[in-house]
């Protein structure tokens, strides 16, 4: 068999996590002998949640492109590793063996190394979804560069910021973005961003869309003239960085609570055992299977479940450039249907927006080579997930409901595909070598079934994040010091009857929108950026496709005679700050915030109003003027 540490049946999963638990060393030390490595550890390991100080495989050497490339190319270099499919389906698809994506990655890492990247470095991506993206980040991994890549969605002033706090020395981009009927000129955002960042000397530019740019004289250069011009005979070859297990693999910048983004670090070592042991067991991944994973590799689902995972596990990877409901909103069925896709992997804000076209879409479309279908992102409402079951899967194919974070790397809990019971709505059981706990808001252990609280984990595992970049302290705060010796998720959850854990959405002030993690206080300093604006306050709904809608409350000095006129002005100037992820559902003017004595913003009771429960909005005494509530509820859209 091809992956020994695949668990095939429930008593295998209760036996694995049992071992995984009482001796976590020597569970972990079994599935990592089976990668490669180029010195074995002295330690499996060492950690205290207090600093917090994590090593996993501790005085390891390893390169992880040789795991995921190397090896394949010895054992079977013609398996298809990648395939690609265009936005415009009438352009060729793309498919890259073992063989070829290794020397297309062998290529770039010596592109790289020209123009000056070495060990250590950071260098930021900013791509579409096409094979280049997927051999940048492999690139930077085979030369030991530490990858940030930033989600194309995202403005030139977020580019700047996450440029800036890594300190990049290199960007790579395309000249432009298709998706969908809209082309995105991803240069030119770039040259937008780059005017405040001195530490980047290079930019790496593919050409995608060819439409014109500018570049910048002894800064800019294209990639294809680059590869064109490496020695022929030394072009693909190219020596894997001896990395430790604890070195940086990448950044990955994600919102919390605050108003500025943090720069998640994973590492070359811990990462890879544990993207490619969920990807193997949640999905039941079968040798020869084709994964479609429909995530942007500008996310984590992209980075764990299109690139490291599988293909650390020798699987057949499909990227997809464009988006579901264009030409039409059977896509992601013909993608189905034209590449006998065997797993799909998806989130349930893109099941709910293909639910709302019916069943057209998908009548006529052969989707039997499905086996499995995956969600991810946010709470699956019932609905979606029978809806997913009747239409897609035909009722044949188990829903592994995923549930994890930026933060954890990989999956944390999930049903294992056709092994461990689904249940509707519910991630059920936690992985081998996962240890949840649910605790009240002091901090106690909630024990039991049937019980509700805040969920956290209490013992490391490989995939867990180790920093964050630049501010080890800020990762202590955020994570480690709500809860003594815990990892605090953000989320809640309740775990019932029979121990099975439902997640309920996050207890703090992020929001998930659409699958995507945007911070109340990243969307309220931007609305604040607009002249007119003097102070905003930004609450989530309940959203029929988006899960959750974004609702703000702003107060403005002057407010144009048009008063749509200035929200758009201020949806514009969100869009600007942080990228159109972030506009604004809802705008209301409102003339004061309800605020404690102290100044606080009463959150709940603005929550209650955006949600429509406009009858119990709890004790109001304690504020400073209540008549403001009554206006906001009068006044609610
Ligand atoms: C939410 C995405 C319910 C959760 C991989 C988490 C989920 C946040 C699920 C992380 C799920 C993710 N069920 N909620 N299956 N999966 N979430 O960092 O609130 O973009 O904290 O990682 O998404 O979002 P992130």
């Amino acid at each position: 068999m091809m992956y020994p540490y695949q668990i095939t049946s429930f008593e295998a999963y209760q036996e694995a996590y049992k071992k995984s638990v009482e001796n976590p060393e020597l569970f972990w030390e079994e599935v990592a002998s089976h990668f490669v490595w180029k010195q074995k550890w002295d330690k499996v390991l060492d950690w205290n949640f207090s600093e917090p100080s994590i090593e996993w495989f501790k005085g390891a050497k390893l390169n992880i492109i040789e795991n995921c490339l190397d090896r394949w190319v010895e054992t079977q270099p013609n398996a298809t590793a990648l395939i690609w499919e265009p936005n415009d389906p009438k352009e060729p698809h793309r498919i890259l063996s073992y063989k070829e994506l290794h020397e297309e990655v062998c290529k770039f890492a010596n592109v790289l190394k020209k123009n000056g990247a070495k060990k250590g470095d950071r260098i930021c991506i900013y791509m579409p979804m096409i094979p280049e993206l997927t051999i940048a980040v492999l690139a930077c991994a085979r030369i030991g560069a530490i990858h940030s890549v930033v989600f194309g969605g995202f403005s030139a002033q977020s580019i700047s910021d996450r440029i800036h706090d890594a300190q990049c020395n290199i960007v790579i981009t395309a000249d432009g973005a298709y998706r969908g009927n809209k082309t995105i000129p991803l240069k030119s955002i770039i040259d937008d961003a780059l005017i405040n960042c001195p530490s980047v000397d290079n930019v790496i530019v593919h050409s995608r869309t060819g439409i014109p740019v500018s570049m910048i004289k002894d800064r800019d250069v294209w990639w294809h003239e680059e590869i064109n011009s490496l020695d022929k005979n030394t072009a693909s070859i190219c020596h894997a960085e001896i990395m430790d297990a604890e070195d940086m693999l990448f950044i990955l910048y994600t919102s919390g609570s605050t108003g500025k983004p943090k720069g998640v670090v994973h590492t070359c070592g811990g990462y890879m055992v544990w993207t490619n042991y969920t990807f193997v067991n949640v999905f039941q991944y079968q040798q020869g299977q084709v994964h479609f994973c429909t995530a942007d590799i500008g996310w984590i689902t992209g980075h764990s479940y299109i690139v490291y995972g599988p293909l650390s596990a020798g699987a057949t990877s499909l990227m997809f450039e464009g988006i579901p409901t264009w030409p039409d909103a059977g896509r992601f069925w013909e993608i189905v249907e034209k590449y006998k896709v065997d797993i799909i992997y998806t989130a349930p804000t893109a099941i709910r927006s293909l639910m709302s076209f019916g069943k057209a879409p998908v009548e006529g479309k052969d989707l039997t080579s499905l086996k499995v279908l995956g969600t991810v992102g946010e709470p699956i409402n019932e609905e979606a997930w029978h809806w997913y079951d009747d239409n897609i899967g035909d009722n044949k194919c188990p829903i592994v409901d995923t549930w994890w974070q930026t933060e954890t790397g990989g999956i944390l809990i999930s049903n294992l595909a056709g092994v461990t019971t689904a249940k509707p709505s519910f991630a059920t059981l936690p992985l081998p070598g996962v240890q949840p706990v649910l605790v009240d808001e002091q901090g106690k252990e909630i024990n039991g079934n049937e019980v509700s609280g805040n969920l956290c984990i209490k013992f490391p595992w490989p995939g867990m994040l180790r920093t964050t970049y630049g501010d080890h302290e800020r990762c202590r705060l955020t994570y480690f010091s709500t809860y003594k010796n815990l990892y605090f998720t953000g989320d809640g959850c309740m775990r019932d009857k029979v121990g099975d854990y439902r997640i309920t959405g996050r207890v703090d002030d992020v929001l998930n929108v659409s699958g995507h993690r945007i911070g109340t206080a990243e969307v309220e300093n931007a609305i604040n950026m607009h002249t007119g604006v003097i102070e905003s306050a930004v609450v989530g709904y309940p959203h029929d496709i988006k899960g959750q809608g974004i609702y703000a409350y702003v107060i403005c000095n002057a407010l144009h005679e048009d008063e749509t006129h200035t929200k758009q002005d201020i949806s514009q100037t969100v869009a600007r700050i942080i990228g159109a992820i972030a506009k604004p559902d809802k705008i209301q003017f409102v003339s004061g915030l309800p605020k404690t004595r102290s100044g606080k913003i009463m959150r709940r009771i603005l929550r209650k109003i955006a949600e429509g429960e406009l009858s119990n909005l709890g004790d109001t005494t304690t504020l400073l003027d209540p008549s403001v509530v009554e206006e906001i509820k009068n006044n609610r859209l």
